[in-house]
């Protein structure tokens, strides 16, 4: 039987671990056993989730929990549904010493330990992710928040959770779409920190195509020690995790104007490619190196070119109002040799435009 991997996230007295083997949720009430006995709590989980694996919360015997169910999609992920998740924290009675566990996707990883960092001025909290990208991601570093009409995860804080636990296995159930959201992450990860790795996905393409869990738990891991790396390193965002954002300023102006229409992964995928184009254009990396990423991506059905009715000056207009950027300038993180990155601002507008033009069909 193959052991828990345990990654350490290191924060000082905030450290915490990820633990990460398939099957992992059926031991769900021992690995508990030392958070939660005697301590009140509240799993947190949506609407599609909690068919699928709330059984699991089901057998956790030590605490006294509770569940707060929401319907799932980004369209929920609100202030509104926060306050509704700490009103049913002070209705099971949750108080400073309890706990809420978040079992989803980054929606309810984001949502949940929003409300963990504000319930009572901040509770504990534990990620149990059961998408792709929250294993990689989200689950990871401490990012929690909301939405606003006005944008996306404009309210929030960084609040760590207390642990991470991973089943692979829960990835069975996934939609293909939202496995490619987190597959484009994981390219990210080889392109911004570890060509070894990126080869590795290159190598077992079709391992990842047919969702082999081994080399699945495998390439979680490596995702997570280098999260772990880069948030142990810069938590705050002060310079270095800066670099996670590669291909999501391109990425995000993508998504918002087709509407959300295109998803997260593709949009994120389009934007690497953006990305990459423009460094090829600055003469930061030659035209194969772009190419080796882009192959990768569309092999695992992720698309390298920006789809028509999105012109490249409107994308360039949402880019300054991604989150990120700083006054009328725009920050860019983009590939500047084999698996490394460098964020670069003071871009000329017009190469930047030029470069989503390129990838524009
Ligand atoms: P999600 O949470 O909406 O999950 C995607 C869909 O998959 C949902 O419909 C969900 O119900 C379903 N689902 C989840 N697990 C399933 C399973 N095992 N089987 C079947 N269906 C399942 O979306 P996501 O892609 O996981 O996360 C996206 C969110 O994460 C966004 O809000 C984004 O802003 C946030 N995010 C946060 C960080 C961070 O650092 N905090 C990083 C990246 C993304
Ligand atoms: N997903 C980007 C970050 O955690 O910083």
């Amino acid at each position: 039987m193959q052991p828990i991997k345990q990654i350490q996230v290191s924060l000082g007295d905030r450290s915490y671990e990820i633990m990460l083997k398939a099957g992992l949720l059926q031991s769900l009430n021992n690995i508990l056993n030392a958070f939660c006995s005697n301590r009140a709590a509240l799993v947190v989980t949506d609407s599609n989730v909690e068919p699928l694996y709330g059984e699991a919360i089901d057998r956790i015997e030590h605490c006294n929990y509770s569940k707060f169910v929401f319907p799932a999609g980004e369209k929920y992920k609100t202030v509104e549904t926060v306050a509704a998740i700490c009103r049913k924290a002070v209705a099971a009675g949750l108080d400073r010493k309890s706990l809420i566990l978040a079992l989803g996707g980054g929606v309810c990883g984001d949502m949940a330990g929003f409300a963990a960092a504000v319930y009572m001025r901040g509770i504990d909290f534990i990620q149990l992710p059961t998408t792709l990208l929250a294993m990689v991601d989200s689950s990871v570093g401490g990012k929690t928040g909301v939405d606003l009409p006005e944008g996306k995860n404009l309210v929030g804080a960084f609040w760590q959770p207390r642990l991470v636990i991973i089943d692979p296995e829960t990835l069975k159930t996934l939609p293909v779409e939202e496995l490619r959201n987190g597959l484009a992450e994981v390219i990210k990860y080889g392109m911004i920190r570890d060509w070894k790795f990126f080869r590795r996905l290159e190598k077992n393409s079709t391992g990842l195509k047919q969702l082999d869990l081994d080399f699945y738990t495998r390439i979680i891991a490596r995702c997570c020690e280098i999260k772990a790396e880069i948030v142990s390193r810069d938590e705050r965002e002060g310079g270095l995790r800066a670099i996670l954002n590669y291909g999501h300023t391109f990425g995000h102006a993508v998504e918002s104007l087709s509407n959300f229409s295109i998803a997260h992964g593709a949009a994120v995928a389009m934007g690497m490619a953006a990305a990459a184009e423009l460094a090829v254009l600055l003469r930061k990396i030659p035209g194969n190196y772009a190419e080796r990423q882009n192959s990768l991506l569309r092999t695992l059905g992720l698309p390298v070119r920006i789809p028509p009715g999105l012109e490249p000056e409107k994308i360039y207009a949402a880019m300054l109002h991604d989150k990120k950027a700083v006054g009328a300038k725009v920050k860019l993180v983009l590939p500047v040799a084999e698996g490394a990155v460098a964020i670069i601002d003071d871009l000329d507008s017009k190469l930047i435009i030029r470069a989503v033009r390129n990838c524009c069909d």
